[in-house]
């Protein structure tokens, strides 16, 4: 059993309100049901950003200013389908550079190296597997160039502490002239944010759900999942995406046989945050980090950005 899960669903249900760790949604499961969100067209993240890398591969490799070979390191790499772009592009100009994924799941780097090998035979990849900032520690003692993708929107996953944090490390473990391109949903009209979440298919109530789900197989819950239901809710304002689990009953759940929690009808539970941002506030978190924008590279709706700093 996984300690630090059952430690966290512990902490998350007994706090008023309650809350559980969006972190805890990718089980094999969850990582295929975010594979059908990134399929809806209602989730228009995905498509923005592919464009973003099919259409302007040229303009953010030019913008990077690089004349040795580097690295191009990412951060949970996921399918790699927007980062081929940038692949393919780099070959057939037959730039000199090293990709480095690095992802938790061995599993994941192994079939992403896989398809990327069978797409691109001349590519020189070396995934990595552990925890993302050790290894780019380790990646940072190389006198090679750096361009870090940190993409597919997940910064908005984080509460502004953790982002502010999070920018902090990723600038301590880049050197001076090295890049980060990030890839930042951006504040639009809320109804196209809040249909991306709230989708008529309930694939992301199916997303949440299964978190219920994973907690009675890993942790002995026993959350009858058809007592609860999901919401969203879009705060223009703030730009916050806030995504919950409605109790449809008082009731009570246990987890394993000396845990249980009670439920009033129509309490909830916070699973997600998914923030988006407008290019200035986005600015000024990256570049409270030691970094200066290089430039913002926006799909044709202006949905999404991908922006490059350079490190200073
Ligand atoms: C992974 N992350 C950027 C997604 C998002 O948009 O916040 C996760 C997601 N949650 C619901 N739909 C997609």
């Amino acid at each position: 059993m996984d300690k630090l899960f059952l430690q966290d669903v512990l902490e998350g249900l007994s706090s008023q309100p309650k809350t559980l760790k969006s972190k805890y949604f990718y089980d094999d499961k969850g990582s295929q049901i975010f594979q059908q969100i990134m399929q809806l067209d209602s989730y228009y993240l995905t498509n923005c950003e592919f464009e973003i890398f099919q259409d302007q591969a040229a303009g953010i490799i030019n913008k990077l200013n690089f004349n040795e070979p580097f690295n191009l390191i990412e951060l949970g790499a996921g399918d790699g389908v927007k980062t081929s772009e940038l692949i393919r592009y780099m070959l057939s100009k037959n730039i000199e550079f090293t990709y480095t994924p690095i992802d938790i799941s061995s599993k994941a780097n192994q079939i992403l190296e896989d398809k990327l090998r069978a797409d691109f035979p001349t590519l020189d990849i070396q995934p990595r597997t552990g925890d993302y900032f050790k290894i780019l520690k380790e990646l940072n003692n190389t006198n090679k160039p750096a361009l870090l993708l940190f993409i597919g929107s997940n910064l908005g996953n984080y509460m502004p502490e953790g982002a502010q944090n999070l920018v902090a490390l990723l600038s301590k473990y880049l050197k001076t002239n090295d890049k980060l391109l990030i890839g930042v949903d951006l504040k639009k009209n809320p109804l196209i944010v809040s249909k991306a979440y709230f989708d008529p298919e309930g694939v992301t109530k199916a997303f949440n759900i299964n978190l219920l789900n994973r907690i009675n197989n890993e942790l002995g819950g026993n959350f009858n999942l058809d007592k609860f239901d999901f919401y969203s809710f879009y705060n223009p304002q703030n730009g916050e995406v806030r995504s919950y689990i409605i109790s449809l009953e008082k009731q009570k759940v246990n987890i394993g046989s000396t845990h249980e929690f009670k439920f009033e009808k129509g309490e909830d539970i916070w699973t997600e945050l998914s923030k988006k941002y407008d290019l200035s506030e986005l600015d000024k978190l990256i570049e409270r980090e030691k970094f200066e924008l290089v430039h913002h590279f926006l799909d044709s709706r202006s949905y999404f950005t991908d922006s490059l700093y350079i490190k200073k």
